[in-house]
Order: structure tokens, then C-alpha cells, then sequence
């Protein structure tokens, strides 16, 4: 029986990427995001392998819960869980809605946390398992104008990184990928795919095999791309409130 891995965020960008990669070693799927279509199509794209496609927003109330139910009716077991699924919003915190933050903090938090939690359980029992949580560079550093992003991706990669020491005696992993900007759909939904900081961004295949290898070597953090590396380093040694400035005239660059 071909192992299964579980993947939102599935219908495009680094989620698409990852099915790629995946679906190159064989493994069956459980795919989720808003756009059915989409993942119809993607599954066809792969009649060999047993792919489920779950359409569901991870953002309405009890989404997770009810999304684990689902996955439990069909009679699959998940080995790997990647948390893919995320959105970012630009703008001052008081000017961007109150309900879109909420969807951010219900999606990049609250669903990935949830997710965790059951497919954990599951893990546990069969003492195998890992985890691939989508966090950012953006985690690693406050970022005005993106305030609740960059604090929902920190959130995402210190979870992840204490999460792992928990798990350290058992066979399960979790792995944080931290990429930098990428040419996605993110940028459009972000309202920055013009701004200058996503004029080098990085193709979405180079961000998902990186994340793919570090998750097959059960590493705890991976950034993509060696510039990407120094700026990881560099908020390291750097006063939080230099890196917050920093932050601020990125975003500010037209
Ligand atoms: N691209 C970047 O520059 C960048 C950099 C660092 C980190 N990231 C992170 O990488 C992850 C993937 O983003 P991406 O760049 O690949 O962006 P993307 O192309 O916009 O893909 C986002 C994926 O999430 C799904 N999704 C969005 N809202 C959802 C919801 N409410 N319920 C279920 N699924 C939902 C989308 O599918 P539907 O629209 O069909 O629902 C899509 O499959 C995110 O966590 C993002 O924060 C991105």
C-alpha cells in the first residue's frame, strides 16, 4: 500500500508544487482548498495514484474537526500532513478589514493548529508520521504593514520548532519551511505581487522541493535560496526594532 500524504493549499502555488513532487514518488493524497474544479482537474492528472479531493474553506467554524470526519469516513490513514494553506494581506493593521484578519489568524493559525492536533493523534498511534508547516522569513522578523502575516507565520514556525522537540522520542517529524517571496497567486492576494519586494521573487517548484528534501530529512527549519539564508541570519544578530524598520521600508518600496 502506497503511503499517503494530506496537503492544503493543494489547488496552486507551492501546494500544486508539492502534489508534484508527491505524486513523483508515488504516494496517495488527500487534497484540500476552495476550488473544486481545480482539484478535480489535478486528480486526473494522476489516475494512477488514489488522490481524495476535499473542497472546503479552512476558514469556516469547525472546519478542521469537520475536514478530519470527512478524511475518517473514507477509511484513509494520513502519514504525512503538509500545512500548506495560508494568505498574507498588505496595508496599515486599522485599514485592512477586521473579518480578513480574522480569516488569516483562522486559516495560517487555527486550521494548521487543528489539523495538527488530530492527524497527531493519529500519528501517535502508529508512531510514525511528519509534518511539513508552511511558515515564512516572514516569521522570523515583526512586519509592519503586514502586522498580522508576519505575526501569524511566527506563530507557525515557533509552534512547529517546539512541537518537534516534543515529538524528539518518537518517529514523528515536523518540519518548518521558511520561504521568501515566490511567484504564486500569494502576491496577487497579498496586494504585493508590484511591490519591489517580490520583483526577484523565487519560482514555487524551487521553494517545494526544497521544502519536500528537508522534510524527507526530518530537518526542523529550511529556508530556501542561499540570499534568503544570510536574511535569516541577519534578523538574528540584528535589534528587533532595526529588523521592524527594515520591514517597513521593504513593504514602503513601491
Ligand atoms: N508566495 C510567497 O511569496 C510565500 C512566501 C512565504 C510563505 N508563503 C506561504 O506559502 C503558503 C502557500 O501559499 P502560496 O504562495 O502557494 O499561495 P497561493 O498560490 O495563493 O496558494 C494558496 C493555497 O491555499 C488555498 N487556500 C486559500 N485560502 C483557503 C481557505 N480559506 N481554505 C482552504 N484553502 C485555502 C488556495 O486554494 P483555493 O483558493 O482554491 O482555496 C491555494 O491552494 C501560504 O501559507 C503562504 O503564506 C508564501
Amino acid at each position: 500500500m502506497n503511503k499517503r500524504v494530506l496537503i492544503t493549499g493543494a489547488s496552486k502555488g507551492f501546494g500544486y508544487e508539492f502534489v508534484k513532487l508527491f505524486a513523483k514518488d508515488g504516494y496517495d493524497m488527500v487534497l484540500v482548498a476552495r476550488s473544486e474544479d481545480m482539484l478535480r482537474e489535478i486528480k486526473n492528472e494522476y489516475k494512477d495514484l488514489d488522490i481524495k479531493i476535499i473542497a472546503k474553506d479552512l476558514t469556516e467554524k469547525d472546519a478542521a474537526n469537520d475536514f478530519y470526519k470527512r478524511v475518517k469516513e473514507m477509511g484513509i490513514s494520513v502519514d504525512i500532513l503538509v500545512n500548506n494553506a495560508g494568505f498574507g494581506k498588505m496595508g496599515s493593521f486599522e485599514d485592512i478589514d477586521l473579518s480578513v484578519h480574522s480569516n488569516m489568524i483562522d486559516l495560517n493559525i487555527k486550521a494548521l493548529t487543528e489539523l495538527t492536533y488530530l492527524f497527531l493523534k493519529d500519528m501517535k498511534k502508529k508512531n510514525f508520521g511528519k509534518i511539513l508547516n508552511v511558515s515564512s522569513l516572514a516569521g522570523m522578523i515583526p512586519g509592519p504593514l503586514m502586522a498580522v502575516y508576519y505575526a501569524s507565520k511566527a506563530y507557525v514556525l515557533s509552534f512547529s520548532e517546539a512541537l518537534s522537540e516534543e515529538l524528539a522520542d518518537t518517529n514523528i517529524t515536523v518540519t518548518a519551511l521558511c520561504p521568501g517571496a515566490a511567484k504564486t497567486n500569494f502576491g496577487k492576494v497579498a496586494d504585493v505581487e508590484d511591490k519591489k519586494m517580490f520583483s526577484n521573487a523565487m519560482n514555487a517548484e524551487r521553494v517545494a522541493k526544497v521544502g519536500y528534501k528537508a522534510l524527507m530529512k526530518n530537518k526542523r527549519i529550511v529556508v530556501p535560496v542561499a540570499t534568503n539564508k544570510i536574511a535569516s541570519f541577519l534578523v538574528k544578530i540584528l535589534p528587533r526594532k532595526w529588523s521592524a524598520k527594515i520591514a517597513k521600508s521593504v513593504a514602503q518600496e513601491a
